[in-house]
C-alpha cells in the first residue's frame, strides 16, 4: 500500500515515497567515500571513540514498534518512546516481532519492488545535544535493516537503504542550538528485500554503530591510497589523490621514522617512491602509518604495500602463489545478533589466526568498517562481498517440482528495475573499503545469478579499482551476458575429484578457487584434508574458504544447571524456516570451538612433516612468506605403547614453501612395538593472538608397529548348560547366558555383578549426523530397530572354551531381511570372542556402522583406550587427534552439539576398556576400531530437536565398531567419500570382550 497517501499532506508519515521504488536508494545522504574519522589537529592516533570529532550516539533509544508501517501515526515523529531500545541491536531480541531463520526462501512474497502491508516499523528517536562552532554535523549509520527515514525535529531529513552499508547525512541546517530531536523510522521490508536474501536470521534496526561527526564545510571528503610495487618488490610507488581539500601526510615505518612526507593537491595525486618497502601479508602484516593533515582536521590510515594478480592462471600476493586457507563469516552473535562490535570482531579474527586461519570471506555484506582495519593489523586476507543475495528467485522462477532447473536464480540479475540498486551495492564496497590491504578480493554478492546488472556492477567495480581481483560464484543465467569479467572461477562444495576436472578444462585458464567448501554443521566436517591436499595439486588452485565461522542461533532461557537454550530456526513461531540450516559452522554461536574448527587448526598448519626416504624427517613450510623457523619452536617425542621414552628440541630454519630435512637419531634406531614420533610446534614469541609457547600444531608419524596379539584363551575348563531356551557358560567365576529367543547375551556376570542392563546386541544405526542426508533410508530400513530370525543355534564344549554358532537375520516387519548373519561366540573364563561374518541386502546402500553395543551399569565409568584422543574422531575427521593411550570420564565424553547426533567416537583404536574402579571390561579386535562410550543412546540422540531436551540412559552406553561411517560434509557439500564408508555387502568382523577383576 502507498502508505504516504494514507497521511495528510506535509506530515512526516507522508515522506514514505522511496521505499518500494528501486530507483530511489538514498535521499540526501553525502556521495559515497572511504571510511575515515578525523580527528583534530593536536590529538594522536587512537581509537575512533577517542577523536573530539566523533561523538558516539550508540546507548538507549525511544523506540515504538509497530506491526505495520501503515499504523504509525501521521506525526509519529511528535510522539514520546514507548520503551527504551538499545542501539545498535536488533527489535527482535528486544521483545518485538520475532526471529526467523530462512535460507533461500524469500520471507515475503516476491512481489517487487513492493513489501507486503505487514511491514513492521521501529520508530527510534534521542535527543542531541548541539552547541554551534561553525563545524557542520554529519550523522553517520553504520548500518541499518532494511531501510531508515530520517527526520529531524519532525523535519524530514533523508532516507536510505542497503542494511550493510553506511549512511551519512549531514543534518546541521535542521538543527537548533541546545536539545534536539532525531527520529529514525526503520523498516523492516524495503525493495532491497530483495536483494539481501542471504541466508540468516532476518533481524531488523539500527544494527550497527551511530555516530555525529563534526567537520568542516570544507574538508575532505575522500581519498585514495594506491600502492605498486616494481616487479622485484624492492621498491614501491605510494599513490595518494585526495578530494575535496589539499592536504599534507607523513609515512611512518613500523619503527615510528618518517619514511616520506609530501603533499597533494585537491584531485591531484602525489606518488612518492619508497625504496626497500616492508611488505604487507597475511603472515606478514607490515602497516605503514600515513598522517593526513587535511585543514582543522587530521586522519591516521593505515597503509600496507601489496600487490593482488592474476599471472597464468595463478592468483599471487606480491609475486608469489598464495593459498586461501579461509571462513566464511557473518556477523552473527547470540547476544547482540547483527551487531559486532570491535571486540566481539576482534575475538573472531583471534581465534581464526590461533586456528591458522589466513582469509576471511565477509559473507554476505561487507562488514563493520572497523572489521578490515583489524584484518589489516593482524594479517588476515579478505573477500569482502556485496550485500547482494536474491537466492529466492530459484524458488520463485521454478515450478512445484523443480524441473527448471537453477538458472531462475538470475531472475533478478538482468531485471532493469534493479541495475541502480545492484550497481550502488557494489560502488557502495569498493568506495568505502579501497584502501584496506587486507581486501584482495571484490566480491559482487552471492547466490544471484548472472546477467546485465551484475556484469554492470562488474564493471563499475574494475573502473573503480584495478588493484583488486573481481570475484563471484553465482554465474547461472538467464541470458547470454558473458561473465569472462570476472578474475576467478568460484565454485562451492565441488568435490575434490571434480576438482581435478577443472583442470583438464583447456578453454579455461582462470585460476579456480572453493568461495565455500567443508560445510561444517554439526559433527564435521571430515573432508578437510583431501581437500587441502587437492588445493596443493596445482597453483591454479589458490584455496577455499570453509563455510562457516559460528553457529546462528539465539538463547531461550537456560536450563536448571545453568545452560543455555539455544534456538533456531522453528524455534520462534516462524511461519516459515530451515530449521537447523542456521547451525552449520566451526563454532557454536558463542565462539566455543566445535571439534571441526581443531581440525581446521591442524589441516592449515604452517609446517608438516614426513619421513625421509634414507630416514630423517622432512619439515615442509606451507608459509608463502615467513620463515617458520623463525616463528616456531619445535619440540619432539617419541612414544613406545604410549610412553614417552625419548624427547627433545630442535632448531630449524624454513625457507618460505621450503623443506629442510630433519635427523633425530632416536627415531632411528626403533626396537619395535607401538612407536611413535610427534613433533611439536609452539610460538616462538608472543603474538597478539598467542603468546609465547603457544601450541600452533603437531605432527606425528608411526616409527614402528606391533603385531596385533590376541592373547591365548585361559585353561581353566567351562561349565555349559544347554536348555531349550538358554545356554549358559560359567568359567572362573564369570557367566554368560545366551538367550537363543533373543538371539543375544542377556546376561554377563563376573563374581556375582551383572555387567549388562540390556541385552549385547549388534548395531547397525547411529544418531544422524547433520551430514547423513541419506538417513531417511535408514529409517525406511528400521536400521534402529530391527529384530532378529534365530535358524538355530548350537554350541560345543571346546574344554577351556564354549563355541555358540548361530545363523540369524534382522529384519522389520515388512520387507525381507536387511541383513544375514553367521556368527561364532567363543566363551572362556572372564572372556568373550565374537566372529560375525554378514551379508547385508541390496537394499542397504550406506550403513552408518557395524558394530556391537553394550548397555553397562552407570557405576562404570572410567574409560581408558589406546587410538586417536582426545576429541572426538572418525576415519575422515582425526586430523586434530594423536594416536595415543588416553583415559576419560563417561560423563564427560560427549560433544554437546545443539542439534543432537552421533559424537564422541574414536577412531583406530587398539583397545578400549571401561572400569567401575574394580571390575574392568576390555574390548579389542583383531584390527583397529571405533567406540562410543556415553550416557545416551543414540536413539536418544536421534530423537530430540535440541541439546538441553536430552535425557541421560542411566547405563553406560558403549558401542564397539568394527566399521563406523565418516563424518564428511554431505550437508551441502558432496557424498561421502566411498573410502570413508562401511563397505557392503559382505562384512567381517571380530570382537574380544576381556572380564579383569
Ligand atoms: C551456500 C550459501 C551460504 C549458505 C550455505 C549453506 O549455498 O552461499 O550462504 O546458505 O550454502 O549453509
Ligand atoms: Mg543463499
Amino acid at each position: 500500500m502507498d502508505i504516504s497517501k494514507l497521511a495528510a499532506p506535509g506530515t512526516p508519515k507522508a515522506n514514505l515515497i522511496y521505499h518500494e521504488d528501486p530507483q530511489i536508494l538514498h535521499v540526501n545522504t553525502l556521495a559515497k567515500h572511504c571510511y575515515f574519522i578525523p580527528f583534530a589537529p593536536d590529538q594522536s592516533n587512537s581509537a575512533r571513540e577517542d577523536s573530539e570529532r566523533l561523538e558516539l550516539l550508540n546507548g538507549e533509544w525511544d523506540f515504538r514498534y509497530y506491526d505495520s508501517a501503515i499504523d504509525l501515526e501521521d506525526d509519529f515523529t511528535a510522539l514520546p518512546g514507548a520503551v527504551k531500545m538499545p542501539v545498535p541491536s536488533n527489535w527482535q531480541l528486544h521483545g518485538f516481532d520475532r526471529p526467523q531463520y530462512t535460507n533461500i526462501n524469500y520471507p515475503i512474497p516476491f512481489d517487487p519492488p513492493y513489501v507486503p502491508d505487514d511491514d513492521p516499523a521501529g520508530v527510534y528517536s534521542r535527543e542531541y545535544d548541539y552547541k554551534p562552532d561553525g563545524l557542520r554535523r554529519i550523522l553517520v549509520f553504520e548500518g541499518i535493516d532494511s531501510c531508515v527515514y530520517l527526520f529531524v525535529n519532525g523535519k524530514f531529513a533523508g532516507y536510505s537503504q542497503v542494511s550493510h552499508s553506511i549512511s551519512e547525512f549531514d543534518v546541521t541546517d535542521l538543527l537548533h542550538a541546545c536539545a534536539n530531536k532525531i527520529t529514525a523510522l526503520v523498516l523492516k521490508w524495503c525493495d532491497g528485500t530483495y536483494l539481501e536474501d542471504q541466508d540468516k536470521f532476518r533481524l531488523s534496526g539500527i544494527f550497527r554503530d551511530v555516530y555525529m561527526l563534526s567537520r568542516p564545510e570544507k574538508r575532505l571528503e575522500d581519498y585514495r591510497i594506491k600502492t605498486e610495487l616494481s616487479d622485484d618488490m624492492t621498491s614501491a610507488k605510494l599513490i595518494f589523490r585526495p578530494s575535496g581539500i589539499a592536504v599534507k601526510c607523513e609515512l611512518y615505518d613500523h619503527a615510528g621514522n618518517v619514511a616520506a612526507e609530501f603533499s597533494a593537491e585537491e584531485n591531484e595525486g602525489a606518488s612518492i617512491g619508497i625504496t626497500a618497502p616492508r611488505l604487507w601479508t597475511a603472515e606478514t602484516p607490515e602497516l605503514y602509518l600515513l598522517k593526513i593533515t587535511a585543514g582543522d582536521e587530521v586522519i591516521y590510515e593505515q597503509v600496507g604495500f601489496r600487490k593482488a594478480a592474476v599471472e597464468n592462471g595463478v592468483v599471487k600476493i606480491n609475486g608469489r602463489p598464495v593459498k586461501f586457507k579461509g571462513v566464511n563469516r557473518h556477523d552473527s552473535y547470540p547476544d547482540t545478533g547483527y551487531y559486532a562490535s570491535v571486540r566481539q570482531m576482534e575475538h573472531d579474527l583471534l581465534l581464526m589466526k590461533r586456528n591458522n586461519i589466513n582469509a576471511v570471506r565477509t559473507s554476505h555484506y561487507p562488514n563493520a568498517p572497523e572489521f578490515y582495519r583489524l584484518c589489516d593489523r593482524l594479517g588476515l586476507y579478505v573477500i569482502d562481498e556485496a550485500d547482494m543475495e536474491s537466492h529466492g528467485c530459484v524458488s520463485v522462477y521454478n515450478d512445484l517440482k523443480w524441473t527448471r532447473g537453477y538458472d531462475g536464480i538470475a531472475l533478478l540479475a538482468s531485471d532493469k528495475m534493479f541495475e541502480k540498486a545492484i550497481t550502488d551495492r557494489a560502488e557502495s564496497l569498493v568506495k568505502r573499503d579501497i584502501n584496506r590491504p587486507c581486501v584482495v578480493f571484490w566480491s559482487l554478492g552471492n547466490e544471484s545469478g548472472w546477467g546485465t546488472n551484475m556484469r554492470a556492477a562488474g564493471e563499475l567495480v574494475k573502473s573503480l579499482d584495478d588493484t583488486r581481483l573481481l570475484h563471484y560464484e553465482s554465474t547461472h543465467k538467464l541470458d547470454d551476458t558473458p561473465d569472462d569479467i570476472l578474475d576467478l572461477v568460484s565454485e562451492m562444495y565441488t568435490s575434490p575429484e571434480d576438482m581435478r576436472k577443472f583442470l583438464e578444462n583447456e578453454q579455461e585458464r582462470r585460476p579456480f578457487i572453493l568461495c565455500e567448501y567443508c560445510h561444517a554443521m554439526g559433527n564435521g566436517p571430515g573432508d578437510l584434508e583431501d581437500y587441502h591436499n587437492t588445493f596443493y595439486l596445482h597453483e591454479r588452485f589458490c584455496g577455499g574458504f570453509v563455510w562457516e565461522w559460528a553457529d546462528h542461533a539465539f538463547p531461550q532461557g537456560t536450563t536448571a544447571d545453568g545452560r543455555v537454550k539455544y534456538g533456531y530456526g522453528g524455534d520462534f513461531g516462524e511461519a516459515h524456516h530451515d530449521g537447523n540450516f542456521c547451525m552449520d559452522a566451526l563454532n557454536y554461536p558463542d565462539r566455543t570451538p566445535h571439534t571441526g574448527l581443531l581440525e581446521v587448526k591442524q589441516v592449515y598448519r604452517p609446517i608438516r612433516v614426513y619421513r625421509g626416504e634414507n630416514g630423517g624427517f622432512i619439515f615442509r613450510s606451507t608459509l608463502e612468506f615467513a620463515d617458520a623457523g623463525e616463528l616456531l619452536d619445535c619440540l619432539w617425542e617419541i612414544t613406545a605403547d604410549g610412553v614417552i621414552t625419548a624427547q627433545g628440541s630442535l632448531e630449524f630454519s624454513l625457507l618460505p614453501m621450503g623443506s629442510t630435512v630433519i635427523e633425530i637419531p632416536e627415531a632411528e634406531k626403533i626396537p619395535g612395538g607401538e612407536v611413535y614420533i610427534r613433533f611439536i610446534f609452539t610460538a616462538r614469541k608472543a603474538q597478539p593472538w598467542c603468546g609465547a609457547g603457544y601450541e600452533v600444531c603437531f605432527d606425528q608419524l608411526k616409527l614402528s608397529e606391533s603385531e596385533r596379539e590376541i592373547p591365548a584363551l585361559s585353561q581353566e575348563p567351562v561349565r555349559i548348560t544347554d536348555e531349550p531356551l538358554e545356554i549358559t557358560v560359567e568359567s572362573a567365576g564369570t557367566r554368560f547366558v545366551f538367550s537363543k529367543r533373543r538371539s543375544a547375551f542377556t546376561s554377563i556376570s563376573a563374581s556375582g555383578k551383572e555387567l549388562l542392563d540390556r541385552p549385547l546386541e549388534f548395531n547397525f544405526f547411529r544418531a544422524p549426523t547433520d551430514n547423513d542426508v541419506m538417513k531417511n533410508d535408514w529409517y525406511a530400513l528400521h536400521l534402529n530397530e530391527l529384530r532378529a530370525r534365530n535358524y538355530g543355534v548350537s554350541v560345543k564344549d571346546c574344554g577351556n572354551c564354549a563355541e555358540i554358532t548361530l545363523r540369524q537375520s534382522m529384519s522389520w516387519f515388512t520387507d525381507k531381511p536387511v541383513v544375514f548373519m553367521d556368527v561364532i561366540y567363543i566363551i572362556s573364563a572372564g572372556r568373550l570372542d565374537i566372529r560375525t561374518h554378514a551379508t547385508f541386502s541390496d537394499k542397504v546402500g550406506f550403513l552408518p556402522r557395524f558394530g556391537v553395543r553394550m548397555f553397562m551399569p552407570r557405576v562404570f565409568s572410567e574409560v581408558e583406550y589406546f587410538g586417536y584422543g582426545p576429541n572426538e574422531s572418525y576415519i575422515d575427521k582425526h586430523q586434530s587427534c594423536r594416536a595415543g593411550k588416553f583415559s576419560d570420564d563417561i560423563g564427560r565424553m560427549h560433544e554437546d552439539y545443539i542439534r543432537p547426533q552421533e559424537n564422541s567416537s574414536h577412531f583406530g583404536c587398539r583397545y578400549m576398556q571401561i572400569s567401575d574402579g574394580e571390575t574392568t571390561v576390555r574390548f579389542t579386535s583383531g584390527s583397529e576400531f571405533s567406540f562410543n562410550a556415553s550416557e545416551y543412546t543414540q536413539e536418544e540422540l536421534a530423537g530430540k530437536r535440541h541439546n538441553y531436551e536430552l535425557e541421560k540412559s542411566g547405563s553406560s552406553v558403549i558401542c564397539i565398531d568394527s566399521k563406523m561411517a565418516g563424518v564428511g560434509s554431505n550437508s551441502c557439500g558432496p557424498t561421502l567419500a566411498e573410502k570413508y564408508r562401511v563397505p557392503l555387502p559382505e562384512l567381517s568382523a571380530d570382537f574380544t570382550i576381556e572380564i579383569k577383576e
